[in-house]
Formats: C-alpha cells, structure tokens, sequence
C-alpha cells in the first residue's frame, strides 16, 4: 500500500514537472522569427518573439549541420495596449559581416537555457549593384482569409524571390483580441519572413495604440522606430514611407513634417548623379495610395487625395511634386483591395512615353496599387467609369512580382490567386535613363 501510493505521488511528481518544464519551454520557446534587411547589404536582421524574458542569440552557419557561429542581441519587453496588458520579448540580432549571395542556416533562442527554434535558411544579398532583385509586393494581408500566403509559400520554396514588401495593413489587426490575433499572425507568415527579408511600412490597421504593435514586432533598417526608412537593394533605392501620419494628426502633427523632410532628404541624395548611376531605381512604397479607381468613396479615389497634394492651408505637402522633380520610377501602395497599374501621371495627367509604348521612357511615376493579398474585409471594387489615368485593374485576390532584370528594364507581373496562380497583368517598364520629370 505504501509502495503503490509512493509510486502514485512519483508519478504525478514526474507529471508535474514535464508540465512545468513544457510550460517553461513553452514561454521561452522562440515564435515570429522574421527577417530584415539590415543598413548595408552584409547585415540581416533577425527578429522573433518570446512570452518569457530569455537571452538573445542566433546560432548560424553554412550548412545545416554545422551552425558554428554565434551572434548575441538584445530584447525589449513589449506590453500590448489592450485591457489585459499582456507582454512579451521582442528579441533582435544583427547578422553582420556576411559573405555575399550565400545561404546561411540559423536558429534563434537562447544560449543561456539552451531552447532554440526550428532551423531556418536564407541568402545573404549579393554584392554590388549588377544583379536583378525579384522582389513581391502585396498590402493588406490579414490573419483570416489570408488567401494568397499559401502560394506565396510555395513560390517563395522555388526561389522565386529576394525580398517580400508589404505595404502595410497586417493581421485585422495586429492589436486585436489583446494582441493575440498578431501573434497567429506572425506565426503564420513565420515561413515566409524567416526565409525572406520581410520589409514593411505601417498602415491604418496598424493604428491602435498608437502603431505599438506594429513599431514592436518589426526591426527595419534605419527606422530607431520612426516608421519610415531607406534601404538599397543591388540596382534598387527603396523608400518606406508612412503615409498614416497624415490621417491620423491625433499621434502629433510633428511627425507628419519630419517624414515629408526625410523622404525629401532621402530621395534628393539618392537622386544625385553618382548615387543613381550605382543604383538608378528607385521604388517607394507607402500605404494610402495617391492615385485609385475604387468605388468606396476612400482618399485616393478623390481629385485632391492628401498623400499626392497634402493640406497646403497647414503647410503640410503632398508627395507628388516630390516625386516627379526627384524622378521616383514606381511608387506602390495598398488599402484599397485591388490591383490597379496606372498609366504614368502627373497631376491627373498621363504622360506616357509614347501610345505604342507607354512605359518606355515614361514622362511620369508609374503608380500600382497591390492590396489585394487576402483578408477579412473582403473583395472592393471599381467606378464605373475610371479615369484616364487607370490604365488595368482588378478585384481578384493576389500579388506583384517585380524582377528588376537590369538598369533599365523592370518586368512586373500580377498574380491572381482566384484564378489559380495565373498572371493575369504584365507591363515591362523601360528607363533608358533615370532621373526627374519634365514639369
Ligand atoms: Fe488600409
């Protein structure tokens, strides 16, 4: 009797310690990891998330079976802004010194307690500027009905790509249900942003608390929080831009100035003679389109939408001028759940390069709109009668990839997910040189 009831308490002994070390593990187990392109093409910055404070190192290496390197970082405690004020560690480590155009296996965790992740891979990015990025693009990707990420997935798994950019809307939303909806959302997109530099710019989901969940889960190059930065990519200057500022003054009216100032900045240097020679595209990409042919009444179908012509009688500017005098080639946004491709305009007008071929040597930025990767909110739809300016557009659920095949020949595709992978849009934009516009 004494020996079965000593064996009895062993065993829930045993128990409850598996449950309390699956419990540990459990809260200081890695999820979220993500990857971005760092300040210089040697640099990858790895993010990942764990509820429980752990060290912060990434176990890396040439081949899966020999991660014999090891590279510390740093955590912060995030406290999501909801009722129950749940937390988590936003852990970051910056991989340095990398060999160009290499595949690198990793793992994230913690040397101290010895829990790691999975083992994941990505390629380093290549030296110089000879070589043609693949990038996809795609806003307004929700955690339900995230339709187009399982082909993302498999194409990501071919190497179709380089680098994703998401051009803002996450989740539906990152905040919401105390936060937890933006951790299935980061485990579900894990695959993905593991393997691919994930570049983002906030959008208007991103909204609650004051973009909190959104400046926490990601790191970008050059951001210190701010939600706007710059990055190159081979022949590629990007632009990350946060066009909510403006819609939403409540968060202070000072960072609406800043960001005009250093996109203004940012793409006078980059327009100088010796910086485009090296890298003659320049790609910027922000939520709130300036141009669209939607039907629901939203900015960007208006004549005077704030992200192309700002509100003068408060001295903010729009971007368009911007654009135009500093010779951006393709500026993509999202919001609205559609693709369209624009013919290239200025001030509501086409100036496209010639009628047979529109976007060779076009007179103006090409706009795309690509916010049509899947989410809760459902198709949206067009006017009956667009603009001169829409040149093809569409409801269907997908996404654009852009392979920049050299200095100057941009390919960029649509894909719809409705329709089973199929391409069901494709232009090639020609830039014999770059540079500003003709007023
Ligand atoms: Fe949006």
């Amino acid at each position: 009797m004494k020996l079965k009831a000593f064996i009895d308490v062993s065993v829930i002994s045993v128990i409850l310690c598996m449950i309390a070390v699956l419990r540990a593990d459990d809260v200081t187990h890695p999820r979220h990891v993500h990857i971005a392109y760092g300040d210089e093409p040697h640099k990858m910055i790895v993010t990942w998330s764990t509820i429980n404070y752990t060290d912060s190192n990434v176990n890396y290496g040439l081949s899966r079976d020999a991660l014999n390197m090891v590279q510390g970082g740093s955590s912060s405690k995030f406290v999501d802004g909801g009722t129950a004020k749940r937390s988590q560690f936003i852990h970051k480590v910056d991989l340095v010194d990398l060999k160009p155009n290499t595949t690198y296996y990793y793992r994230v965790g913690s040397l101290e307690a010895k829990i790691w992740s999975s083992v994941f891979y990505f390629r380093s990015m290549p030296d110089g500027q000879d070589w043609g990025p693949s990038i996809v693009a795609y806003g307004d990707l929700g955690s339900a009905n995230a339709q187009s990420l399982p082909r993302l997935l498999v194409d990501a798994a071919q190497g179709m790509y380089d680098a994703v950019v998401h051009v803002g809307d996450f989740a539906y939303d990152l905040s919401k249900n105390q936060g937890l909806v933006g951790d299935t959302f980061m485990q579900q997109i894990e695959p993905l942003a593991a393997t691919l530099p994930y570049m983002t710019c906030n959008g208007n989901h991103e909204n609650y608390y004051n973009f909190s969940n959104y400046k926490a889960r990601f790191n970008m190059p050059n951001d210190n929080k701010r939600m706007y930065y710059s990055f190159n990519v081979g022949p590629i200057h990007f632009v990350s831009m946060s066009t909510e500022f403006m819609y939403f003054p409540n968060y202070g009216m000072k960072q609406i100035f800043d960001h005009y100032e250093f996109v203004k900045n940012d793409l006078i240097e980059a327009n100088k003679p010796e910086n485009r020679a090296k890298r003659p595209w320049i790609v910027t990409f922000g939520h709130r389109p300036m141009y669209c042919s939607n039907s629901d009444n939203d900015d960007c179908a208006s004549y005077e939408s704030l992200v192309r012509v700002g509100v003068p009688l408060y001295g903010i500017k729009g971007f368009e001028d911007l654009f135009h005098e500093q010779g951006v080639d393709v500026a993509l946004w999202a919001h609205e759940h559609t693709y369209e491709r624009m013919w290239p305009v200025y001030k509501l007008e086409v100036r496209n390069g010639s009628y047979e071929k529109p976007y060779t040597n076009p007179g103006a930025v090409t706009h795309i709109v690509t916010g049509t990767a899947g989410c809760i909110e459902r198709h949206e739809y067009f006017t009956k009668n667009p603009p001169p300016w829409s040149a093809f557009h569409s409801s269907e659920y997908g996404y654009t990839r852009m392979k920049f095949a050299n200095k100057t020949h941009l390919f960029v595709e649509q894909v719809s997910d409705d329709r089973d992978g199929m391409v069901i849009d494709r232009f090639t934009l020609v830039k014999d040189s770059h540079g500003p516009y003709k007023k």
